[in-house]
């Protein structure tokens, strides 16, 4: 397996470690009160663009492709909205050592699957939906009937675009306590709208675009709560591979 290597910048600075020692402490937390921690893990440009030609790949290099599995490991379930399973044929499931290492520590071997859709169509030849071995959760809002798609849970919302603390409430019912958000920028947002944004792991990709493709987080419609009050955000590490920066910021109202 390749292996990559990075700098700490920031706190602690140290050079040339390997990517999977860097990480291998990474838990997020502290945890909110009253419902599950969410994390966000998203690539964007130099100039903040989350797309290119409409899909989130070729953003970053191999090194960013690790991490994401290796933030993937500390999160008891993975989610990503419909919009992002309609681009890209992703899936959540962790690659054989990942999936040890949860094992080894008495952990599920792969994160639930989460999607989380509303009332538009969800392909289902995804490869999201083919791994016999790790539990999924099917969101969809409560619009007309969905048939359950074999070997994933199916959640049906009360509203047609599924309220994110609904969402964290069922899942904790299923003892999820942290669920790492990768997208899209319109979930993103909802999220944020509801204040269920509690650190963020950002990768920018040493890449100009000058496009307008979508930017991390979209316009919260009706506009934001953060809008004249930003969201103060503190910074907890940086790390660089090559050109390429990996920076985590925590949002969450700590538990004292
Ligand atoms: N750069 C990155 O790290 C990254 C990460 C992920 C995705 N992406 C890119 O982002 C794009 C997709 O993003 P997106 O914003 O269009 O889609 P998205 O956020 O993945 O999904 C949006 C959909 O989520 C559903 N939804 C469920 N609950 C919702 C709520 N409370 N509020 C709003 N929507 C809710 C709606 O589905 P219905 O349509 O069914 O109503 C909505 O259309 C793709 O190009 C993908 O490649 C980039």
């Amino acid at each position: 397996m390749q292996s990559f290597r990075v700098d700490r910048l920031w706190p602690d600075p140290a050079a040339d470690l390997d990517l999977d020692e860097a990480f291998a402490e990474f838990a997020p937390g502290p945890f909110p009160d009253g419902r599950p921690l969410v994390g966000v893990n998203m690539v964007t440009s130099i100039d903040g663009r989350a797309q290119l030609g409409g899909r989130a790949e070729g953003l970053s290099g191999r090194a960013d492709r690790r991490l994401l599995h290796l933030y993937r490991v500390a999160f008891d379930a993975v989610a990503s909205g419909a919009g992002t399973l309609r681009a890209d044929d992703f899936y959540s499931h962790l690659p054989a050592d990942l999936a040890a290492r949860r094992t080894a520590a008495g952990r599920p071997a792969q994160p639930t699957a989460v999607v989380i859709a509303g009332v538009g169509p969800v392909p289902t030849d995804r490869r999201w939906f083919s791994h016999a071995d790790q539990p999924r959760v099917l969101v969809v809002g409560g619009g007309p009937a969905t048939g359950e798609p074999p070997g994933t849970e199916l959640l049906v919302a009360p509203t047609d675009q599924p309220e994110p603390i609904w969402i964290l409430e069922r899942l904790a019912e299923r003892g999820i306590h942290s669920l790492l958000l990768e997208g899209g920028p319109t979930t993103n947002a909802a999220f944020l709208a509801a204040d269920c944004f509690d650190e963020l792991y950002w990768t920018i990709g040493a890449r100009l675009l000058g496009t307008d493709a979508m930017p991390m987080i979209a316009p919260i419609p009706g506009g934001s709560p953060w809008g004249e009050h930003p969201r103060e955000g503190q910074l907890v590490s940086i790390h660089r591979s090559g050109d390429e920066l990996f920076l985590r910021y925590r949002f969450g109202r700590i538990r004292p």
